[in-house]
């Protein structure tokens, strides 16, 4: 959603603010702007539409600045226009806002009683007012609004009479320093300050930073707070595109070393390490996230209930949205596990938050480091896949699937349910798991792409682990192509949504699980008696009629333990060929963005 990035020193700031909303542009927004200050005066610049357009504004201005502060904006209130575009100016303050301010309208209604008048819809505009309004010194200005503001803020603050400073403060959004030499950066997201610098400082909520080109001082309410500045583990070159065409394939093709990546921080001497976590104690396990984590959770909860319990483990998964606003019957030995590739959706990490507020043991598997969930969640797993940049998420799903199943894997070695062959043999999988995905890479996706790129539905059907891999496989095809699609468990079909199938309706037939193989294939059949054109994946162990289907993907067989990972790079190549069939804007489809930080 919206991005921050500001910059103090003896770069072209304009350049600097340009080039960082570029890295942030993959968030998602509807609008950038600029302000910046030299000795004389400040200058404000916005633009609707992509960055290049900001750009073009930009281009005649031979002005040298000493510092400034940029902002992508995905509009929460207040129509997608310039006048509600950030920064925003009221009196002496200037100032760039992610997040949402609950109560602008008292806010607003208070400020214009003082004499405050407004030009934008926006709950942004308010904040600037209300430092403005505090009539003492700029920190206690700064205090004084995080009083009174209730909602969500990553705020980067310039004031009219201090040309030199920066001021940063922030409440569940996120918000670093980047620390250089003679030149400071802030930032709402770590892929902005790479190109400068790899140090960087965390901004906890209630503290104030005062930044200068050679300073930052961190202040809360005790006073001047010591911080440890940290170094990314991250570089440039991650949050590139390094040749490919687009983020998305690149991060697909990540995925074949994360295999022994992953491989190598979590098998130790032939046995699982100590870096997954053992969940043994628990006895009621819920699993939490939001869209493809949600999926990921559905694999963790369906590898536990069938190949893990012994009846001492209940596990539940709810989306985030919804799980907040249930109640919750935690017992003394309850787990609550998130799993978010951002670290920042607003929802998971409410959840995580009234979890560790009832005093529930939690866990997040999270790829993002600084992110607030994992900072916040009492146990953490990271994800270790690097920055994922294309909204839709392909290597975030896979090591999400990758980390529950091993988390699943040492849980069932613990309890007994998986006994020491088992195990040896699924760590022996484990190693061989990037050989196996490879083969998958060369196959020709392009041509059932043609054959269905121009339909308007299109459905997947399966059972069991088929079914919930099918979950992701439509999400990933809907939002980066916008063909309509859903899933539906191969054995439902009956039961009404065959009433959809007409005549060349595509439908994705996942049959990878032995026990249900021939089941789901005559549902598919029925589906074809109907008019539907199938398309399937299955594994290389059956023998079937080939003659049904339009198209046949085998997938190697593999343990059900490590099957979901394999069985989803086939649609993510799918969803991607559509969709450039189709001509979308792969990386940044519309409507969405990357971390949804709002409810
Ligand atoms: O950053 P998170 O993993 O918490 O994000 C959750 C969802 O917003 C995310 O998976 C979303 O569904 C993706 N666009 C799916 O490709």
């Amino acid at each position: 959603m919206c991005g921050i990035v500001g910059y103090i020193g003896n770069r072209n700031v304009t350049d600097v603010l340009v080039q960082g909303l570029k890295c942030l542009e993959y968030r998602g927004y509807d609008s950038a702007g600029l302000a910046m200050r030299n000795n004389k005066d400040l200058k404000i610049i916005k633009s609707v539409g992509k960055i290049i357009n900001l750009e073009e504004k930009v281009k005649g201005i031979h002005d040298k600045y000493c510092s400034g502060i940029g902002h992508t904006r995905w509009a929460t209130h207040g129509a997608v226009n310039e006048l509600n575009c950030h920064p925003h100016s009221n009196a002496n303050v200037t100032l760039v806002h992610n997040g949402i301010i609950e109560n602008f309208r008292e806010l607003r209604k208070e400020l214009e009683l003082i004499g405050y008048s407004f030009k934008t819809d926006t709950d942004s505009e308010i904040i600037a007012a209300l430092i403005d309004s505090y009539k003492g010194n700029k920190y206690d200005a700064l205090i004084y609004a995080q009083m009174k503001l209730k909602g969500s803020y990553a705020l980067v603050i310039m004031f009219g009479d201090e040309k030199d400073v920066l001021y940063a403060m922030r409440k569940d959004s996120p918000l670093i320093v980047g620390v250089g030499n003679g030149e400071n950066f802030i930032a709402s997201d770590i892929s902005v300050i790479l190109p400068y610098t790899k140090k960087y400082i965390d901004i906890e909520e209630g503290e104030i930073v005062k930044v200068t080109k050679d300073d930052v001082l961190v202040y809360n309410e005790s006073g001047k707070v010591s911080k440890d500045v940290k170094i990314a583990s991250w570089t440039i070159l991650d949050a590139q595109k390094n040749g490919y065409e687009h983020f998305m394939l690149k991060e697909m093709n990540e995925q074949i070393d994360l295999c022994s990546k992953l491989y190598n921080k979590f098998i130790e001497e032939d046995n699982y390490s100590e870096d997954i976590p053992d969940i043994s104690k628990y006895d009621k396990i819920d699993i939490v996230a939001c869209g493809s984590a949600y999926y990921a959770a559905c694999v963790g909860k369906y590898l536990i209930d069938k190949y893990v319990s012994d009846g001492s483990v209940q596990v539940n998964v709810d989306v985030a949205s919804e799980y907040r606003y249930k109640n919750h019957f935690y017992t003394g030995s309850s787990l609550l596990i998130v799993v978010s590739q951002s670290g920042e959706t607003a929802d998971t990490l409410a959840c995580l938050r009234m979890a560790n507020k009832s005093n529930v043991d939690t866990l997040a598997i999270v790829n993002v480091p600084s992110s607030s969930i994992a900072k916040e969640a009492k146990m953490v797993m990271l994800m270790l896949a690097g920055p994922e940049i294309a909204v839709a998420t392909t290597k975030g799903y896979f090591t999400q699937v990758l980390e529950l199943s091993l988390i699943a894997q040492k849980l069932g070695y613990i309890k007994g349910t998986i006994d020491e062959s088992l195990k040896n043999n699924l760590i022996s999988e484990f190693s061989n798991l990037k050989s196996k995905i490879t083969s998958l890479y060369d196959l020709d996706y392009s041509s059932i792409a043609g054959k269905v790129f121009d339909k308007e539905h299109i459905y997947f059907i399966g059972r069991c682990l088929d079914y919930v891999l099918g979950l992701e496989a439509s999400l990933k095809l809907k939002e980066i192509s916008y063909i309509h699609s859903d899933v539906y468990q191969a054995g439902e079909l009956k039961h009404g949504p065959i009433a959809l199938i007409e005549n060349e309706t595509p439908v994705f037939c996942i049959l990878t699980e032995n026990e249900i193989f021939d089941k789901s294939l005559s549902n598919a059949i029925e589906a074809k008696s109907r008019g539907a054109k199938l398309y399937l994946i299955t594994t290389d162990e059956f023998e079937f009629d080939e003659h049904y289907f339009e198209s046949i993907i085998k997938v190697p067989k593999v343990n059900d333990f490590f099957q979901a990972v394999v069985n989803i790079i086939p649609f993510q190549f799918i969803a991607y060929e559509v969709a450039n069939k189709k001509g979308c804007d792969i990386d940044k489809p519309k409507n969405l963005a990357k971390s949804v930080t709002v409810e």
